[in-house]
Parts: structure tokens; C-alpha cells; sequence
């Protein structure tokens, strides 16, 4: 019996969480396994209601969960970064869910924007470092609002941060078996001491997965590749900042917003799953919003509950009905489809 919370949150995040849990229910059954599901109000409403961001008692309650499911944060009418500072950032740093996992795949039928590449160039996996990197929080202001001003925000890279974050990386790597190959994407060039620590852990941890290779590239190179050779990729491994900027460049080549999913995972404990998109405010409520994205993160959760069978089947079933190109578009209001209808039809599917 798992327990899974749920943080359907603002804009259309509750109507891709409802598909995305019809899904993952509908693969529930197959399996034979039961679940319970907790929700969470938390996210702007609640926010400007109440003046409430994250709890601590949700936040202690979510560290007991064997999974938590977030559909998206974000709200007009909040300023900037109160809700992804105080829900999505310290959910991460608070549960200590160090692994950010944005998988980059062009499905069959999806178009991307490279021109001359197709499904087989376009499936590879990010491994962002997500507890660390600029990320950390650190730093501050001197003389703030004067013409002396000085601001300091800090890169902390530490021993322990990336030495797990890269093993789980050539972990992934080799149980992926594509290429065995893992790319770590840095700037040893220039951040000689974040990021020499990074490529000499790198290194290290390298040392006791002899049948992986070990790829270097520089991150604005990875940008570059990235669109020029995406086949080149098999899993990558970045910091917290470059992981942030790559994947939404990744979410672009793979098709956009619409089928780009993420988990927030630390392997030893509770993981959190989530679109990679935001709340999309004008489409709320207009069961017009594409829900591909949202499954997909479902299907991720699954995997990571210890169901890669059932994971596979969601992930199938996404590629099957785009391979068929009944949705015309992918965006809001152009599928074909209504939100509910795409859901149905990846729940039948399975
Ligand atoms: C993401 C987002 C977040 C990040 C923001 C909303 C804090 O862009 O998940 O990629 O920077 O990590
Ligand atoms: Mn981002």
C-alpha cells in the first residue's frame, strides 16, 4: 500500500494531476498494487488566502510519503519566486531529493524543431544535481540599494553533493544500456573550483564503472551539440544551474512543454514528480490543456515505486497515441482533444 500525496497546486496543475492519476490508477489496477492518495492545498491560492506558502506540518508530512505527485506552481497574482522559492526549491532541499531526471525523447509523430532529426537522434537523459550549485542559497548583499552595492550569491559544490549525484549517474547509465556512455556538462574551463571538484569526482567515481565511457563537455559546447548532434547523448550529468538551462532547451528538441516530464528523486527515500511546464493561468479550467507531460511524470512515479513494467506501459501508450497521429498539435487548445479525452485515451491504451 503506498501512500502518495498529491499538490495539484495553480492554474491547470489540477487538471493534469486528475489525468495524470487516472493513468497511473488505471496502471495501479493491472499491476495489483493499492495506493492511497493525501491531497495538499498548497500554491498561490492558499497563498494569497491565507499567507501561508509551505507549512512545516505538510512539509513533515510529505517526508512520510512513498511518492508525492505536483502538477504546477505558479500564480499571477504572487510576486516571483515566493512559490518556487518556498514549495518547489525547499520541498527539494528539505527532503533532500538531490537527483533532478528530465528525460530528453522525441516520440514518434512529435515534431521537433531540428531539422533532419527524428526519434532515433533524440533520446537521452538528464541527470541534474538538485540540492547544490547556485542553487544553495548562499550568499548575500553589502550596501544594498546604494551605488556601493555589492551582491554575492554563491556556487557551493561539495564532495558528498556530487559524488552521489554522479553515481547515481553512471548507475542510470548502465542500467540504461544504450551507449554506456555519460557526459558530464560542466565549465572545469573556467569555475576552477566548483567545477574542478565536479570533473575530479567525476573522475573518481569513474574509476569504479569501467565499462561506462566518460564524455566531456563544456555547457555552452552542450548547448551547441545538443541541437547539432543530439545523438551523441546517451545520459548527462550537470549541476544544478546548467541542468535548470539544458532541459529546457532539451524540453524543446523532444516537442515542447507538452511532453516534457521530470522526478525530483532521492533514491534512498521519498521523490517527487512534476511536468516540466508551468500553470499555463489563461487555460485553466478549460479542459483544453495538453496532459502528455503530466502522465508521463505519472509513468516516471511508477518506475520509481518499482513498477518499471507498468512504467513502460504508460510510457507505450503516450508514444503509440502520438506515433498515431490522432492529436494534431500539442498545445493548449489545438489537440483535437479535449484534457480529459487525451487522458482516456492513454488510460485505454495501457
Ligand atoms: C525547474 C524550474 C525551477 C528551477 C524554478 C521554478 C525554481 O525552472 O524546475 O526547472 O529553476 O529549478
Ligand atoms: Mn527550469
Amino acid at each position: 500500500m503506498y501512500k502518495i500525496g498529491l499538490i495539484p497546486g495553480d492554474g491547470i496543475g489540477p487538471e493534469v494531476t486528475r489525468e495524470a492519476m487516472k493513468v497511473f490508477g488505471a496502471a495501479a489496477a493491472q499491476e495489483g498494487f493499492k495506493y492511497e492518495t493525501v491531497e495538499y492545498d498548497v500554491g498561490g491560492d492558499r497563498y494569497l488566502a491565507t499567507g501561508e506558502v509551505l507549512p512545516d506540518s505538510v512539509l513533515e508530512e510529505l517526508r512520510e510519503l512513498d511518492a508525492i505527485y505536483l502538477g504546477a506552481i505558479g500564480h499571477p497574482d504572487v510576486k516571483p519566486g515566493i512559490l518556487e522559492k518556498g514549495i518547489l526549491l525547499k520541498v527539494r532541499f528539505e527532503l533532500d531529493l538531490y537527483i533532478n531526471l528530465r528525460p530528453v525523447k522525441l516520440y514518434p509523430g512529435v515534431p521537433t524543431p531540428l531539422k533532419d532529426k527524428g526519434p532515433e537522434d533524440i533520446d537521452f537523459i538528464v541527470v541534474r544535481e538538485n540540492t547544490e550549485g547556485l542553487y544553495s542559497g548562499i550568499g548575500g548583499f553589502l550596501k544594498r540599494g546604494t551605488r556601493d552595492e555589492v551582491a554575492i550569491q554563491q556556487m557551493i559544490n561539495t564532495y558528498k553533493g556530487v559524488e552521489r549525484c554522479v553515481r547515481y549517474a553512471y548507475e542510470l547509465t548502465r542500467k540504461r544500456n544504450k551507449t554506456n556512455t555519460l557526459t558530464s556538462c560542466d565549465k572545469a574551463n573556467v569555475l576552477t573550483y566548483a567545477h574542478d571538484l565536479w570533473r575530479r569526482v567525476f573522475d573518481e567515481v569513474g574509476e569504479d564503472y569501467p565499462d561506462i565511457k566518460r564524455e566531456y563537455a563544456i555547457v555552452d559546447a552542450t548547448t551547441m551539440w545538443m541541437v547539432k548532434n543530439p545523438e551523441w547523448f546517451d545520459v548527462i550529468v550537470t549541476c544544478n544551474m546548467f541542468g535548470d538551462i539544458i532541459t529546457d532547451l532539451g524540453a524543446m528538441i523532444q516537442g515542447g512543454m507538452g511532453v516534457a516530464a521530470s522526478g525530483n528523486l532521492n533514491p534512498e527515500s521519498v521523490a517527487m514528480f512534476e511536468p516540466i511546464h508551468g500553470s499555463a493561468p489563461r487555460y485553466t479550467g478549460k479542459n483544453q490543456i495538453n496532459p502528455i507531460a503530466a502522465v508521463s511524470a505519472a509513468g516516471m512515479m511508477l518506475d520509481h515505486l518499482g513498477h518499471a513494467g507498468a512504467a513502460a506501459k504508460v510510457e507505450k501508450s503516450i508514444s503509440d497515441l502520438l506515433a498515431s497521429g490522432k492529436i494534431k498539435d500539442l498545445g493548449a487548445g489545438r489537440m483535437g482533444y479535449t484534457t480529459e479525452q487525451v487522458g482516456d485515451l492513454i488510460a485505454e491504451g495501457l
